[in-house]
């Protein structure tokens, strides 16, 4: 309604001002006291009426492209309000009521069509969800492309990402130095070699030295390329490639979150679409759809499968995130959860990075003699954080593991939003209520 009002004075403002000027003149102008009134009374009326009949026309012109089913409402106020116009300047009834008849037309004519059944054609189809099953191996790995880098045709593009999040850590393309995590240029081919690792434990799986040992009690391992990847995207820590571990465990535990798990939560078709393209865009003939979703079942208990929600989009490229959406959403959009812990954050248990108590280790950090950057405060030290990476590495952990182009990336009310929450969270504090930051 609020809008409606507006928008109906953002229209009508002419004639309210001049109906605004016809009132003072009265008041002026007219001596006789029952002419006066008898004056006011009407243009209050009209003021009224004009007032109403913009409403109606703003209504008719919000709905004109809509399906909606007001628009010959709006018509049928408009003619009813000339009518009464009509009653009252009895020296332009006439006209009125020529003008209410057309809009009485008008609105008979717009209410017929209206309330058919409306035709097909004209307005967007509703959302579909995707339907990997169906797909031909080339429409998969497209999926598959939109979903880890944002768009088709992305993968070449340094810095895209999509939903997936994995060139946050991986570099896909051959050459391409990838320090945070294996290239996955050549996986298809690799895949078969790590079943043959002296760690892998193919036939014992109790007896691998990592956190954990299968993806779920009784699951097994992998027997073939396709299950050890499917395997590396639900249970990372059942076998860490050596050197790529989380710092100080030794490569028995993976930093790389869970896929089907949030924050990533990749459906089972979703998944099948990432691994073909693994395989289609080296060249290769990818497992089939069938295939790589019963190698998934292998270590994706039932319960554990998200559901694909509708109006999921995988390509949803360009900014990560607007800063309109909830903080939980804001986070998992950005990527961040992938690489920190963060209280309060569910989901959010990345081992890459520092714990982000943000609220207690920025005023650390500033005091530390080795701070060089520039801001004065907890606020800028964040945004500093997130912007600008480098300008201060935290001790014991690397240097350009972080990406920097979030500020391409991220909106700046979607920073402002995480820089107010991240402040928030302090030592031996309660955490922030979440709805504060929605
Ligand atoms: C937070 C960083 C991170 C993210 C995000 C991430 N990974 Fe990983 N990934 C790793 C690390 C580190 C390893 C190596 C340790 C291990 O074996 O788990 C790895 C291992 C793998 C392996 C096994 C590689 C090999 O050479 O054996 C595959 C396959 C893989 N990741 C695929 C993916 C895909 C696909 C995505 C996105 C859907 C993804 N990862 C997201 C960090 C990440
Ligand atoms: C690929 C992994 C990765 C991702 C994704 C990532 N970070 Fe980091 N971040 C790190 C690492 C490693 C460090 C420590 C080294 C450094 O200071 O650069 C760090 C440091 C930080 C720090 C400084 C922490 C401190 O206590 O001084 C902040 C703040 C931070 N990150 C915020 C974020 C936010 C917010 C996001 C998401 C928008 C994000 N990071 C995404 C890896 C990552």
């Amino acid at each position: 309604m609020g809008e409606l009002i507006t928008e109906a004075i953002s229209i009508g403002w002419p004639a309210f001002a001049f109906l605004t000027g016809l009132l003072v003149y009265c008041q002026v102008r007219i001596t006789d006291p029952v002419q006066r009134k008898n004056a006011l009374f009407k243009t209050g009326i009209g003021m009224l009426c004009v007032f109403l009949a913009f409403i109606a026309i703003a209504n008719y012109k919000n709905n004109f492209y809509g399906e909606s089913r007001l628009l010959p409402v709006s018509l049928v106020m408009i003619t009813c309000l000339t009518y009464i116009m009509g009653i009252y300047f009895t020296n332009i009834g006439a006209l009125m009521k020529i003008g209410g008849a057309m809009f009485f037309v008008a609105a008979a004519l717009s209410g017929y069509g209206n309330w058919l059944p409306q035709v097909e054609g004209g307005f967007p189809p509703p959302e579909v969800k995707l339907d990997f099953q169906s797909m031909t191996q080339q429409q998969l790995a497209d999926e598959g492309e939109k979903i880890i880098f944002g768009g088709l045709g992305q993968s070449k593009v340094q810095g895209a990402i999509g939903k997936g999040q994995c060139p946050l850590c991986h570099g896909f393309n051959q050459g391409f130095l990838s320090e945070r995590a294996p290239n996955l240029w050549g996986i298809p081919d690799r895949s078969h070699e790590r079943l043959k690792h002296e760690l892998y434990y193919m036939d014992n799986p109790t007896a691998r030295p990592t956190v954990q040992k299968e993806a779920f009690d009784g699951s097994g391992t992998a027997t073939n390329g396709q299950e050890y990847i499917a395997e590396s995207h639900a249970c990372p820590s059942c076998f860490v490639v050596p050197g790529f571990g989380v710092k100080g465990t030794n490569d028995t535990e993976s930093p790389m979150p869970r896929i089907h798990k949030p924050p990533i939560s990749l459906t089972l078709g979703e998944l099948a679409a990432v691994d073909t393209w693994l395989y289609v865009r080296q060249g290769m003939e990818a497992p089939t759809y069938d295939e790589i979703e019963v190698s998934y079942e292998k270590f994706v208990p039932e319960a554990d499968r998200p559901q694909a929600s509708e109006g999921d989009d995988a390509a949803a490229g360009g900014v990560l995130a607007t800063g309109e959406e909830p903080i939980t959403d804001l986070f998992m959009k950005a990527g961040c959860p992938a690489c920190h812990t963060i209280p309060g954050i569910e989901g959010a248990t990345g081992k890459v990075g520092p714990l982000l108590l943000e609220g207690s280790n920025a005023p650390q950090r500033l005091k530390d003699p080795a701070y060089k950057g520039h801001a004065q405060s907890t606020r800028e030290y964040i945004t500093e954080s997130i912007l600008n990476p480098s300008m201060y590495v935290v001790q014991d952990f690397p240097d350009n593991q972080m990406p920097k182009d979030f500020g391409q990336k991220l909106s700046a009310g979607a920073v402002n939003k995480i820089v107010d929450y991240l402040s928030s969270l302090k030592q031996g504090q309660e955490l922030p209520a979440l709805e504060a930051f929605n």
